[in-house]
């Protein structure tokens, strides 16, 4: 875009990772847009560096966020097309320990709504192997505890603020288990019971490797899903999820979403939360910092 900086000089702490229908986060002061390469390529979108200035504070400096868009600008990547090594390295050599994650997600239980919010906290792996998963090989080798695979603490943030704007026509599941298939078909019906029998929330094709490697590379991780469909599981009862469906309730529903992640950007900026921003709990003497930055 004319006139905005194509380089930022300080570090940006925290990330928003946008997925379907959140393809850009408007209401923050666009102060550049970055386009980095790393050594796995370029990431899916530009880096936009946004400003917010936190409520608690008028008088300090605003506070900068890196947002990318998952899908590419346009939406463009399909899910095993994203670059996710590529996209997480480029956040992280610019200084990002916290990231929010958005998703649209199928619904595999009655009473999670098209349209409610999920701060999921279990995941479970069905993509197919095919997707780079680790910034662990060629000589390299780092094993990371992935027994909870987003962060707790920053869990408690989010889902507060979640809380906060039920009010205002937000519904929020406080945990959830994310099936993440390979896609980019979606489930057969056998599949989709299958999943509600392993006890499966929410499905997805996004939430890995991205929460693997944002893990490897020591970053606090958490995902917001906003479920979109039934997936398929409900037969006669329910009209099967298609793209049209997915698409409209993210559209219908991208205010509420927009809202939510600027609770959560609001709230982590607040100085309280300095060291959760941080990520100072999750160093792990990872290898992976050292050999990029
Ligand atoms: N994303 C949104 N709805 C989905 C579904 N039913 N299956 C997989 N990914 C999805």
């Amino acid at each position: 875009m004319a006139g905005v900086p194509t380089t930022y000089d300080d570090p940006v702490h925290i990330a928003v990772i946008g997925g379907t229908g959140l393809q850009t986060l408007p209401g923050f002061t666009h102060a550049a847009t970055l386009t980095p390469t790393t050594p796995w390529g370029a990431p899916s979108s530009p880096l936009t560096i946004l400003h917010h200035t936190p409520s608690d504070s008028s008088s300090r400096k605003p506070t900068p966020i890196a947002f990318l868009s998952r899908h590419g600008l346009h939406h463009e990547l399909a899910p095993h097309e994203v670059p996710n090594r590529a996209n997480i390295a480029a956040l992280r050599k610019l200084g990002v320990r916290t990231i929010i994650a958005f998703s649209a997600v199928g619904s595999l239980q009655e009473e999670i709504r098209p349209r409610d919010f999920v701060v999921p906290d279990q995941i479970i792996d069905r993509t197919k192997g095919i997707r780079p998963f680790t910034f662990f090989e060629g000589g390299m080798v780092g094993h990371v505890g992935f027994g909870d695979p987003f962060d707790n603490q920053l869990a408690a943030i989010v889902r507060k603020c979640g809380h906060s704007l039920e009010g205002e026509g937000v519904r929020l599941h406080d945990k959830g288990t994310i099936i993440c298939m390979e896609g980019p078909q979606f489930s057969t019906r056998a599949e989709s019971h299958m999943y509600r029998s392993w006890g499966g929330s929410v499905i997805n094709m996004s939430a890995l490797p991205e929460a693997k490697l944002a893990r490897e590379a020591e970053i606090s991780y958490q995902m917001i899903c906003m479920a979109t469909d039934y997936d398929c599981w409900r037969g006669e009862a329910g009209e099967d999820v298609n793209v049209e469906m997915v698409m409209g309730h993210m559209k219908a529903n991208s205010e509420n979403a927009r809202r939510f992640v600027g609770a959560v950007l609001d709230e982590l900026s607040k100085e309280e939360h300095g060291e959760q921003v941080l990520a100072k709990h999750l160093v792990q003497q990872s290898k992976w910092a050292g050999s990029i930055t």
